[in-house]
């Protein structure tokens, strides 16, 4: 049987996965290709640091470029993360022609149309499942399963280290610090662990997803971003007595109007779609499954025009499903080294170049706002007279009884309303006197 030889850089939690997996089904998976897979060398940042990896001698080196280069070497896995040295590194590997998988969503994001271009230019692949989702294979979804549909919608859990610190504060009321640490240990967290709780590794994923569901590369600038340290206990509990679960969503929509004043045609003879992509933490239905997906799981709804609604759900995080999805790339670029088809699925098709991502302030959506407010005569028609002064209705307010002191929480559903409208009364809000801590808003996710 024909043996692919590979070249990792990177054996921290998920190259330490990738060793792991290999050793255990990397015979299943020969059977199964036909191709067998076998690690011949792995980088790694340090030679000191102890670490249980079963590698032959001689195959650890802390020299990356000896790996890229080494000429046995055929596919190269990068797992060492950042944008810097991991951009040099994959561009090294492609300029020599090499195949490349990666799970580095950072890097996509900031290099994407670079990387790609040069994965072209020398014919060769860049692979990524890992890169969104851990497990899930939703990159072979997106690029292959649902090709003959539109994306109309998607809306994804796909932050494993924020749905584990908001389903530990929700069903166990443990703060937000606390929980992090927890998740750092897992290795779900990045060595950046701003990169999760801000919202920034769910925004490169989201792009990523964008950009394959549209046709054209989603400029992360572009992406509207929040992420999870705002939320409290306190809104976590007000959510739950509403029917919601507060959740991270990486979320994709088709908005109504045309993408251009000029109605252009693409090549593929249609006009350019206006979508919304965006990362905000959000109140989901209880009733809808997104509000139950826990801990480090993730889970992708995605809506075709032809196929409907669709649920992808798995671990998005940790050593083994990050795994999974590397092998399966490893799986793809053997095979395509064998058949000698690099072209079959290329990494990227760019092919809406009409389309764009509409500004955060003209996307419309439901709100829950609390206010900490005097406990006092008139205060609620003060509120709701700047409100309805900016075009904005309320659905319900909820004063929630047993608040004890000077100041009341006061719970506001808000209507529809633009995203400009609504900041614009807040601001107004916040300057009344009887509004004492700053307000809090977060979007109500309908699915509609
Ligand atoms: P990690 O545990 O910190 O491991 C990184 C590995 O890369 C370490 O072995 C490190 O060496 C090595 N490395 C770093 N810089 C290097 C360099 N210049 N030369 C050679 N080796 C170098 O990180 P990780 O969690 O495995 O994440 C790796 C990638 O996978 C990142 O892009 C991350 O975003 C992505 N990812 C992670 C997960 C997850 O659940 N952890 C899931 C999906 C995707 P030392 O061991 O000597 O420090
Ligand atoms: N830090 C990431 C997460 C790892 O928590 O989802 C998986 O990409």
């Amino acid at each position: 049987m024909e043996t692919v030889h590979l070249g990792l850089i990177g054996g921290g939690t998920v190259g330490g996965g990738v060793i792991r997996a290999l050793r255990r089904n990397g015979s299943l998976m020969a059977s199964r290709l036909g191709v067998a897979l076998s690690i011949r060398r792995v980088a790694v940042r340090s030679l000191k640091k102890s670490r249980d990896l079963g590698l032959p001698k001689g195959v650890l080196t802390d020299d990356w470029r000896s790996v890229v280069e080494d000429p046995e070497v055929q596919i190269v896995v990068e797992l060492a993360g950042g944008t810097t040295t991991a951009r040099d590194m994959v561009l090294t590997a492609l300029r020599l022609g090499k195949p490349v998988v990666t799970a580095n969503k950072a890097l996509l994001s900031a290099h994407g149309p670079e990387l790609f271009r040069t994965a072209a230019k020398h014919g060769t692949n860049l692979y990524y499942e890992a890169s969104v989702a851990g497990g899930i294979p939703i990159i072979k979804v997106l690029r292959e399963s649902l090709v003959g549909n539109r994306v109309i919608s998607l809306a994804g859990i796909v932050n494993g280290t924020c749905n584990y610190i908001l389903t530990r504060m929700k069903l166990e009321g443990i703060e937000f610090l606390e929980v992090l640490a927890e998740a750092q240990r897992l290795g779900y967290a990045e060595a950046e662990p701003s990169l999760d709780v801000d919202g920034h590794d769910a925004a490169h994923k989201t792009g990523i997803l964008a950009s394959l569901a549209h046709g054209f590369w989603v400029d992360p600038k572009s992406i509207h971003t929040e992420g999870i340290r705002q939320i409290s206990r306190l809104d976590i509990q007000f959510a739950a007595q509403l029917g919601y679960t507060i959740k991270l969503l990486g979320v994709i929509k088709t908005v109504p109007g045309p993408a251009t004043t000029t109605r252009k045609k693409t090549s593929a003879g249609e006009g350019g779609t206006r979508i919304q992509v965006a990362v905000y933490p959000a109140l989901v239905p209880n009733a809808h499954v997104l509000a139950s997906v826990n801990h480090a799981f993730n889970a992708i709804s995605v809506r075709g025009d032809i196929v409907g609604d669709t649920l992808f759900y798995g671990r998005g995080a940790g050593a083994d499903a990050t795994a999974s999805s590397v092998l399966s790339d490893l799986a793809d670029a053997a095979l395509d080294l064998k058949h000698g088809s690099v072209d079959r699925v290329p990494c990227f098709v760019a092919h809406s170049s009409d389309s764009r991502v509409v500004p955060m302030e003209e996307v419309v959506s439901r709100y829950y706002l609390r206010l900490e407010v005097v406990d006092q005569p008139g205060v609620f028609a003060r509120i709701s007279t700047l409100l309805a002064k900016a075009g904005i209705g309320i659905s319900s307010i909820i004063q929630p009884e047993g608040h004890v002191g000077e100041t009341v929480p006061v719970i506001l559903m808000i209507h529809d309303a633009p995203n400009a409208s609504i900041q614009k009364a807040l601001r107004l809000i916040s300057r009344l006197r009887v509004v004492r801590a700053e307000p809090v808003l977060i979007r109500v996710e309908t699915f509609e």
